[in-house]
């Protein structure tokens, strides 16, 4: 879309706008937008930017400025006008120009060979070209453009009307507000894609949930189909959805004779990729024959889990459009294509029984037990079902068959109970109204959803707020896992979170399975732990809605975590990600003179609760990026992530000309592919990254 000349030429303009801040007329407005849909392109569909968001947001708050104040100058594809505003009332039913079909599944080789034997025997030909992609796990969306603009942005539906989405499809940054179709002798085009939430939103987005006290969602579907939902389009925005393009249903021409010049389904990716869609030209391989094609989709699945997205398959196409318009399709689906499906992430199972756990903050979780299932690689027996009201949505009874899934990181979630299975047997699950463990009577306050032991010294809760300041995450005091600090508990060795700096080791010696290395070991790790960087500390507090994400928030703001008890709560909602509830936890756990007396303890036994991070972000790697991908053998991931981290380097989440070194697990797929591309970037293994690391 942008060659070397443009490139340059943008890149020079860029500079001169943020350098020169010349004021905008009529006469250059339209330079500063294509400046802006330039650096959008480079971010969200080459995904190597090359400015910095603060310069990017100084010049578009430059053009909004202008726009404020010259609203005739505004049109209907400025860079501004995805934000729109307002609350969506409804979305009017609109009609497909063509109906969305589905596509054929396929599960193995065999049915590979056998469609691809019938697609050889209707064609007449002895061998054919085809072009396989990813099978996109996101919500299917249906755009039409009218002479260059984006009209209209429509959800699947029952395949022949669906809902117009048009106002939440404009927050996509992804999706161009206009393209040059134009200049393609393209009058009108319906494009059909699938709009995705990638792996870290996804996370981040579920974590938010989490620390807000509600249930987490099953899988990234459902997270980008929700958020095409929602009624106020500034939400939207917020999501951070992407989206693939990857067919054209309809075509009108300008010019008498057009389509014809575009003879292949490659070629119409690589035509929209050219005028700015994000079409999954890199991902898309063409071959020749059915073998190629099963040697494709075999390797392809290998590389699933390092995929920035999720895909539960791949797409197998007819590469040659008059071909496909000649095989046709049945009522279903084309015949011209065909899924494969990867090896499903979804079982189903029975529920057995219901038990009810105590958090940290008192919240009583029910936990279903089900009969053992091997799903997405690991066998699930237990599986949170969040809330009472949870338990009402889902319709979930003792002994329903259900469905769940595991999505990639995702803990194992129900996606639904099966009750066309039901044979009348099932029973209802009781929420209890005590305590199960301190018999003190649950309380909940009429807005939340979650019944809580408001006893403090409820036992199961004291136990839980140590674990979770042990925790990996936490103080990561990993010689003190759950089961030896249960015991301590019960023993009385830890009685609440300060006496972890207190343990009186000797009582240990007569304990099985403790000698005098694994105690030096304990003694060691939890004299370390009292380095550990100020975030960790705060979200080792367990404070309410405090979750990993807020944490670091909070503890960039302050040089020690007793600044927090002078925060008002306006100064805590003015923080980044710190709502209203946040905000009055964080207040009210500062507020309480227990918990100033539990840190001043920690302090006197020697834990660290100031902030020492700007000294450690300088270090040997400062300046230096890094990517790792494939599986690591000697760290886990997020250690070594953190590793380079203290030590003042960078973490990239994808592969670009930014990027200095790539360090390569066992089964490195695409990126490490895509790295060797890159001269500039150096390709390494653990061993040497572990050489790099300083001491
Ligand atoms: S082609 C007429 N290509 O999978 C054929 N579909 O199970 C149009 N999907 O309805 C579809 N990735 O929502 C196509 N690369 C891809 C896809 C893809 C995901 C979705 C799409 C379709 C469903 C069929």
């Amino acid at each position: 879309m942008y060659n070397k000349e443009d490139i340059k030429t943008l890149q020079q303009e860029t500079q001169d706008w943020l350098i020169k801040k010349q004021p905008i007329t009529t006469n250059n407005i339209e330079q500063i937008r294509d400046i802006l849909r330039f650096h959008e392109h480079r971010y969200y569909i080459e995904n190597d930017p090359l400015i910095s968001d603060y310069e990017y947001d100084s010049l578009y708050k430059l053009l909004e400025k202008f726009e404020k104040e010259h609203p005739d100058a505004i049109t209907k594809d400025s860079p501004t006008q995805r934000v729109g505003s307002g609350l969506i009332k409804d979305f009017p039913k609109t009609q497909h120009l063509v109906p969305m079909l589905s596509l054929e599944n396929s599960y193995d080789e065999a049915d590979l060979i056998d469609w691809d034997r019938k697609a050889k025997e209707l064609s007449g030909l002895n061998e054919i070209e085809y072009s396989i992609e990813p099978k996109f796990d996101g919500a299917s969306i249906s755009l039409v453009y009218e002479n260059d603009l984006l009209i209209r942005g429509v959800t699947r539906g029952d395949g022949e009307t669906g809902d117009d989405i048009t106002p939440n499809i404009r927050q996509i940054k992804s999706i161009p507000l206009s393209a040059a179709f134009e200049k393609n002798h393209i009058k009108q085009i319906e494009i059909r894609g699938e709009i995705l939430m990638n792996k870290t939103n996804f996370k981040k987005y579920n974590d938010g949930l989490m620390e807000e006290g509600l249930p987490p969602l099953a899988n990234p579907r459902n997270a980008a189909a929700g958020s095409l939902r929602m009624k106020d389009p500034a939400i939207v925005n917020k999501r951070n959805l992407e989206g693939f393009l990857y067919h054209v249903s309809f075509i009108t021409s300008t010019k008498k004779d057009h389509p014809e010049e575009i003879h292949t389904h490659s070629d119409m990716l690589k035509l929209l990729w050219d005028i700015g869609f994000r079409s999954p030209t890199k991902e898309m391989k063409v071959v020749k024959g059915i073998n190629e094609v099963i040697k494709v989709v075999m390797d392809f699945e290998k590389q699933r889990d390092d995929l920035p997205y999720e895909i539960d398959g791949m797409v197998i196409k007819v590469n040659n459009l008059e071909l496909q318009e000649k095989l046709g399709m049945t009522s279903h689906h084309p015949r011209w294509a065909i899924a494969f499906k990867f090896k499903a992430r979804q079982a189903t199972s029975k529920l057995l029984a219901v038990e009810y756990q105590v958090g940290r903050t008192g919240a009583v979780t029910p936990v279903a037990k089900i009969q053992p299932v091997h799903v997405g690689g690991v066998t699930v027996s237990s599986i949170s079902i969040h809330n009472q009201d949870y338990i009402k949505e889902k319709d979930l009874k003792l002994g329903d068959q259900i469905l769940i899934e595991r999505s990639g990181d995702v803990i194992p979630q129900i996606v639904k109970s099966l009750t066309d299975l039901r044979t009348g047997d099932e029973k209802n699950i009781h929420f209890p109204e005590d305590c199960p463990v301190c018999h003190h009577t649950l309380f909940k306050p009429e807005e939340e959803a979650v019944w809580r032991c408001t006893n403090i010294g409820c036992k199961a809760q004291v136990v839980e707020r140590i674990i979770h300041f042990v925790s990996k995450d936490a103080m990561d005091i990993r010689s003190l896992g759950e089961a030896n600090l249960r015991k301590f508990f019960e023993m009385g060795i830890i009685a609440d979170i300060p006496s972890v700096y207190e343990i009186d080791y000797s009582k240990l010696k007569n304990l099985e399975g403790f000698g005098e290395k694994s105690i030096a070991n304990l003694q060691q790790a939890i004299e370390k732990s009292k380095e550990q960087p100020l975030h960790r500390l705060i979200y080792a507090l367990g404070i309410r809605y405090v979750g990993e994400t807020t944490a670091k928030t909070l503890a960039q703001k302050v040089k020690s975590v007793y600044d927090f008890a002078d925060f008002t709560n306006e100064q805590l909602l003015e923080l980044e990600d710190v709502g209203v509830k946040v905000a009055a936890s964080i207040y009210d756990f500062f507020r309480n003179q227990d918990n100033i007396e539990m840190l001043k303890k920690l302090e006197k036994l020697g834990v660290q609760l100031h902030n020492t991070a700007p000294a450690i972000v300088e270090g040997k790697l400062s300046g230096q990026t890094f990517l790792f991908t494939g599986t690591l053998s000697l760290l886990k991931r997020s250690e070594a992530e953190e590793r380079v981290e203290r030590n003042g380097g960078k973490i990239l989440s994808g592969v670009s000309s930014k990027l200095n070194y790539l360090v390569t697990g066992e089964d490195a797929g695409s990126k490490l592919e895509k790295a060797k591309k890159i001269p500039s970037i150096k390709i390494i293994d653990e061993a040497d990254f572990l050489k790099i690391l300083p001491g």
